[in-house]
């Protein structure tokens, strides 16, 4: 295996893979109902890279240090089939940690067993709240968090424990934070709290809608006592256990403490793009290396090329640096994969 490391000395061991563009839900600060209405356009299904294609990627960069993967969109349970996926990442290309993270609607004790039957190796699920009528708000969707809690419960069953993200709207979800640790309490949950993200240019983020990990903190240690855990060094999270009890809790802080310095992760979209931060505006197209129009085309030595000329550190930056700050054509989330 070759170790590569981009300008900023860093190693790349992480690739987030957005498998499709499209979502049943339109959460306020991912895909804006308005924005993301019936005149968007959607990658066209013979645009998007199949499983083997994907599989070849990741099977190549594992050559390049590639450990973990995370399957994401859009929302990945609208893909068919994803057990094949999952069972070639995992088997055929040998991904040593293989993730999944989905708002959770179309998880069932069924198709969570299959995962984890071909390989899957956790589940994360994203929940902002308990109440139907915030939720509605949230992600414009009716009820769909009851299936989302249930599926919460298999998970836990299947796999032995569940991440859950929430991601925290200043004035909007603040106060469904005490009640979510209270509903989670006693369960083998990791619940992480997330800043609320300037990515994209849909939705309208300003500093204001944040609410900072220390407030969510301060509020949350104003109730429990909290006791830190160790944190790995290229994790994006800051975890905390609630003594006596076996909820932990995360703050994932890329406002206010950025982690762009151990950052190891590239992403690629459902069309075959890799991105090496999540905050870019140009992805390098990896189609024509798939697809081998050009004999001499080597996906191998364009990866390491790209990797070794990564300088990205937007999050560290976006306040202190004039054309970071002013960039103005950033990739939305739901395509590049979270
Ligand atoms: P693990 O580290 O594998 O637990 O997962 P994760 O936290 O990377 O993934 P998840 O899909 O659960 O994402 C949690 C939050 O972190 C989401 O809001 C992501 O958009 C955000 N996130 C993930 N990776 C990065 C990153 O490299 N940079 C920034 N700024 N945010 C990230
Ligand atoms: N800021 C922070 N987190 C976000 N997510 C989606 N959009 C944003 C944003 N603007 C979260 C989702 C999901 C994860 C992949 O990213 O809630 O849990
Ligand atoms: Fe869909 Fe996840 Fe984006 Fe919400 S955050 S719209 S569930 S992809
Ligand atoms: Fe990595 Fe970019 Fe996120 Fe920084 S902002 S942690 S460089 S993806």
């Amino acid at each position: 295996m070759n170790i590569i490391k981009d300008r900023l000395n860093r190693n790349f061991e992480y690739l987030r893979i957005s498998i499709t563009d499209k979502c049943n839900y339109r959460c306020m600060y991912c895909m804006p109902k308005d924005k993301f209405g019936s005149n968007y356009t959607f990658l066209k299904k013979n645009h998007l890279l199949t499983y083997e294609e994907i599989i070849e990627v990741s099977q190549t960069l594992k050559n390049y240090g590639l450990k973990k993967i995370r399957l994401t969109g859009g929302e990945p349970l609208l893909r068919k089939n994803l057990d094949l996926l999952i069972n070639g990442l995992k088997h055929h290309a040998q991904i040593d940690d293989v993730c999944m993270t989905t708002n959770g609607s179309l998880l069932t004790r069924d198709n969570i067993l299959i995962f984890k039957k071909n390989g899957l190796d956790s589940i994360t699920i994203s929940l902002d709240s308990l109440s139907t009528s915030i939720n509605k708000i949230v992600n414009q969707v009716d009820s769909a968090h009851h299936k989302v809690i249930d599926a919460i419960d298999h998970v836990i069953n299947i796999f032995g424990k569940v991440k859950i993200n929430m991601v925290v709207i200043n004035g909007v979800n603040n106060s469904e934070i005490i009640p979510m640790i209270e509903k989670f309490l006693d369960k083998n949950i990791e619940l992480r709290f997330i800043e609320y993200m300037d990515v994209g240019e849909t939705n309208d983020w300003v500093m204001h809608d944040v609410l900072t990990s220390q407030k969510i903190y301060d509020l949350i240690s104003s109730k429990y006592k909290l006791e830190k855990l160790y944190d790995k060094k290229d994790s994006t999270s800051e975890k905390w256990k609630i003594k006596e009890h076996m909820l932990d809790i995360a703050f994932i802080s890329s406002i206010t403490k950025p982690f762009c310095s151990d950052c190891n992760r590239a992403r690629l979209s459902a069309d075959g793009k890799l991105f090496t931060c999540l905050f870019s505006d140009k992805g390098y197209d990896l189609t024509p290396y798939l697809r081998k129009k050009d004999k001499y085309y080597n996906l191998e030595n364009y990866f390491q090329k790209i990797w070794n000329n990564r300088s990205d550190q937007y999050s560290k930056l976006r306040f202190s640096i004039k054309p970071i700050k002013n960039k103005k054509n950033k990739v939305e989330m739901s395509y590049i994969g979270g």
